[in-house]
């Protein structure tokens, strides 16, 4: 087991990659701190890992609150007396370009997106320092690092987690190791709203034909949270299937 008698902090752990990394981590061994601002998801993943003998709590968290974000730190460490990884994964977004958002949609985005992965860190950094060692796992998008159309503040909100992490990795180096995933496209609730049609579009934009699971993207969680990646920090792993490594002109997509 790779996480054993670890305590992972897991942020939007009611679906999709949160939830996957969730159980995952558990079955890893890892003791899991549930948030999310769905309480019926978050207590569905924290029942999944109680059925399967793991140990987890579920902490309903607004990550727009400074004051529910202090508390479920609190929850942590009062239930579990330590925490050894922060999984900053939840987020929430406005689609919208420059001109089309509105300041309190650029304000949210960024909210949840951002500035509650640096008030997260606030809260465990003090805890894993002194206990002596820590691992922080983030999860941005490939859109930190490629235009993409209508989604500025979510764009801006990745690039910052990017910057962010460097940040972090360089303060609190040698002792906690901080890191981000670039997930490329992955069914999620996030995709709720994405056809049927446009989703198998978006697989054969990928060279691997397929778009991403969230079990793809809780592996590398895993990796990056665990000693197997011991020589890492500061850096971003992009997991894409390849959407992101190639061009592919229009005539391309058409012809094969
Ligand atoms: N799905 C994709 O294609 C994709 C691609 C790149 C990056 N990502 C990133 O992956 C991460 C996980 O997203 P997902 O795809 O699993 O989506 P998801 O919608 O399944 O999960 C997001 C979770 O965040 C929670 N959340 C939203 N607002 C919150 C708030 N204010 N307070 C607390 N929790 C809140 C939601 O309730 C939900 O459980 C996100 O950071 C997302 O940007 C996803």
């Amino acid at each position: 087991m790779l996480l054993s008698g670890k305590v992972a902090v897991i942020t939007g752990a009611a679906s999709g990659i949160g939830r996957e990394t969730a159980l995952l981590f558990a079955r890893e061994g890892a003791k899991i701190v549930a948030l999310d601002i769905n309480e019926t998801g978050g207590r569905e993943t924290v029942a999944e890992i109680g059925n399967a003998s793991g140990d987890a709590i579920f902490v309903k968290t607004n990550l727009r609150h400074k004051d529910e974000i202090e508390s479920a730190v609190q929850a942590c460490l009062a239930h579990f007396g330590h925490v050894d990884i922060l999984h900053s994964n939840a987020a929430s977004y406005a689609l919208g370009s420059a001109t089309e958002i509105s300041e309190d949609e650029w304000d949210r985005t960024l909210d949840i997106c951002l500035k509650a992965t640096w008030r997260l860190t606030r809260g465990v950094i003090p805890a894993m320092l002194s206990r002596g060692g820590g691992t922080i796992v983030i999860t941005g998008s490939v859109q930190a690092i490629r235009g993409y159309r209508g989604h500025t503040a979510y764009q801006a909100a990745k690039g910052g987690l990017l910057s962010l992490t460097r940040s972090l990795a360089a303060d609190f180096a040698p002792t906690i190791r901080v890191n981000t995933i670039l997930p490329g496209a992955v069914v999620t609730g996030l995709w709720d709203k994405i056809s049927e049609n446009d989703r198998e579009r978006i697989a054969q934009m990928c060279p691997l034909r397929r778009n991403g699971r969230p079990e793809d993207i809780a592996q590398v969680a895993l990796f990056l949270a665990s000693d197997m990646s011991s020589y890492m920090t500061g850096s971003c792993l992009v997991v894409d299937g390849g959407l992101s490594s190639i061009i592919q002109p229009q005539w391309e997509q058409t012809e094969r």
